[in-house]
């Protein structure tokens, strides 16, 4: 955990901040940085990946934020599909096999899910499975994606009977956060993921409590230079805890504190009401009264 001192000099400086993360796949780093996806191919070129890659995005996406990355997808551009609970399926997943088998890609090829947590969860999962498992880089782009589900290996897809039922543990070789494109974040989308930061606050670190209370202004106008220390304290918490349990067999289950009731509410609504996260939204809404901006 960042001291104090630590976490007001991150806010001060323009390099990204840098989280390593040790997973049963070897090592990976987690960089948060306003502006880091302005240049990605520098970016995975400093990091010693390759820096072409086929880019899996949703479209609405790739509209607001696909310009720097049409130099790592190249010629071919990016394999767009739809994103949104609803696309969470087999039948996306069996696209992607599609668009990749057209690429023809072989094992030495790199993937990037360019995208909030369906995307991610989604181009996660078919990364794993495809040739028995292809290199993958998480570039999220909601909040929730850059501080819960880019980061730990979870992948997987919905099926009619529930929620994330396939899946597999597939861990990134990157996650590229860039506080920047949370600029274009529906306000919804933008709470939603706050509630994670909630999340973290409730199970791990009572400080970030404070920190939304108290920035909450800066919070909801986006700002890098209080986004980029924020989210770099959940992708700390979320890398301990994932290294302490990459398998979910025991202290990694406090990650889904908010999701039993949420999960349930979503599945029997066919994905078409509710977002997860509900728990966490009826304690948050009461005990800390800013997140009704
Ligand atoms: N793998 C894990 O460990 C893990 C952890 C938590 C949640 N999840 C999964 O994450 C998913 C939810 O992810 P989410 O909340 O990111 O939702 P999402 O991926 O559905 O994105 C929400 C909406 O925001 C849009 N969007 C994304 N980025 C945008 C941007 N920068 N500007 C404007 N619009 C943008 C998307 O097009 C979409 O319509 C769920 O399926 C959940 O199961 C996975």
């Amino acid at each position: 955990m960042a001291s104090p001192a630590d976490r007001n000099s991150s806010m001060r400086t323009t390099r990204p901040i840098r989280i390593d993360v040790t997973s049963e796949r070897g090592t990976y780093p987690v960089l948060i940085g306003a502006g880091l996806t302005r240049s990605p191919r520098a970016a995975l070129k400093d990091l010693g990946l390759p820096e072409h890659a086929l880019v899996v995005s949703a479209p609405a996406i790739w509209k607001l934020h696909g310009t720097p990355w049409e130099s790592v997808a190249g010629k071919r551009g990016p394999v767009l599909i739809a994103d949104g609970e609803r696309a969470k399926t087999l039948a996306t997943v069996s696209r992607l096999y599609d668009a990749f088998s057209e690429n023809a890609l072989d094992r030495a090829a790199t993937i990037v899910a360019l995208g909030g947590g369906v995307i991610g969860d989604i181009t996660g999962f078919a990364a794993a499975t495809y040739l028995r498992g292809l290199t993958v880089i998480q570039a999220p782009t909601t909040l929730l994606a850059q501080v819960d589900s880019a980061i730990g290996g979870k992948t997987g897809v919905n099926l009619p009977s529930g929620k994330n039922l396939v899946g597999a543990f597939h861990s990134p070789s990157a996650v590229l956060c860039d506080p920047e494109v949370l600029g274009s974040l529906p306000r919804r989308e933008f709470r939603s993921g706050l509630y994670e930061v909630i999340k973290y606050g409730v199970i791990a670190a009572p400080a970030l409590l404070e920190t939304v209370e108290r920035e909450s202004r800066a919070i909801f106008d986006r700002q890098a230079n209080v986004l980029t220390p924020l989210i770099a304290e959940c992708c700390r918490i979320k890398a301990s805890v994932v290294m302490a349990d990459e398998r979910e067999s025991g202290p990694r289950r406090a990650l889904n504190f908010g999701h039993t009731i949420g999960h349930a509410l979503e599945a029997i609504t066919r994905y078409r009401r509710f977002r997860c996260r509900k728990e966490c939204r009826l304690l948050s809404d009461s005990a800390l009264p800013c997140l009704n901006r």
